[in-house]
């Protein structure tokens, strides 16, 4: 998955990214990440990327005309490189085929798999630009799921009082918000945007099962997680996880999921598809509070 994030601050963003596992997925070649210095975009006669609002107010605006200019060269660079691999995709088959199949697609009604029909820029699809704003839907791992089925992304990081409307309404195509908090801008979302959707890109977690088995996954919580000693400050790890008992350890850590979700989230224990058994085991045990 490639990550192409547009911002005025560049090396926060690379730095930032550049260690622990998502560097080390970058340098695998599972994941690429490039930001793109909007500065580098403002070709007007300061060199400047922003200014006053009109209608007055307090701070400065992201110009549209930077903004706009180096998505443009993202979103170039990433249909170039598709119709190119589209191409060398289409010579292959062509290569394979018999003469009599390759015949076929020349048929009327055959697929169009013309180099106009790839042209950049014209019907190849669009990719997805998120702008980071406290006005956007909130992320959550659902989101983080979608967007992982993604070939490229491209992140827009506002500063200032935000980014002049007008582009805005051109290029983004997701607002997304990660809290109910201000930031001084969006380069910390972004990041944390590209770290939770690239552990969802196979082969960045090496084990496949960590990022299926673990919080938020059917909306609940993960289970507590012990490692040696076995004792520790007096207390001790739960027997059944040292009983080699594959399924009442199961049983354990489900049960647990269920209730550190019903303690520290209700919100989405609500959402939680539980069984009838493990719903009259809660009832029961709601009782036995009660009392
Ligand atoms: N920019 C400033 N605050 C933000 C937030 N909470 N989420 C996303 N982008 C932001």
């Amino acid at each position: 998955m490639n990550f192409h994030i547009l911002t005025l601050f560049p090396e926060m963003v690379m730095n930032g990214l550049n260690t622990s596992i998502i560097g080390r997925a970058v340098n695998a070649g599972l994941l690429s990440i490039e930001a793109v210095n909007i500065r580098d975009y403002a070709f007007n006669k300061h060199q400047s990327v922003d200014d006053y609002p009109y209608g007055g107010g307090a701070g400065m605006l992201m110009q549209a005309e930077p903004v706009y200019l180096a998505w443009e060269a993202v979103e170039g660079k990433i249909q170039s490189r598709r119709s190119l691999s589209a191409e060398s995709d289409a010579a292959l088959t062509e290569q394979t085929e018999t003469p009599d199949q390759s015949g076929m697609l020349d048929q009327p009604g055959a697929p169009d798999q013309s180099e106009a029909a790839m042209r950049p820029g014209t019907s190849g699809k669009r990719t997805r630009v998120v702008y980071l704003s406290p006005q956007g839907d909130v992320f959550n791992q659902k989101m983080a799921e979608e967007f992982a089925q993604e070939e490229d992304l491209i992140l827009l990081c506002g500063h200032y009082e935000g980014i002049d409307e007008r582009v805005l309404e051109e290029v983004v195509t997701d607002y997304v918000s990660i809290g109910d908090y201000v930031l001084t801008g969006g380069e910390l979302p972004a990041m944390v945007m590209v770290d939770a959707i690239s552990r969802l890109v196979p082969g960045v977690l090496h084990n496949d099962v960590s990022a299926e088995f673990e919080s938020f996954q059917d909306n609940l919580l993960e289970y507590p997680q012990y490692s040696r000693p076995e004792e520790w400050h007096g207390k001790k790890v739960p027997p059944v996880l040292l009983s080699g008992h594959h399924a009442n350890i199961e049983k354990w850590r489900r049960e647990q999921s269920i209730l550190r979700t019903r303690e520290r989230r209700p919100d989405l224990l609500e959402k939680c598809e539980l069984t009838d058994k493990e719903k009259k085991w809660l009832e029961g045990l709601a009782i036995q509070e009660e009392i």
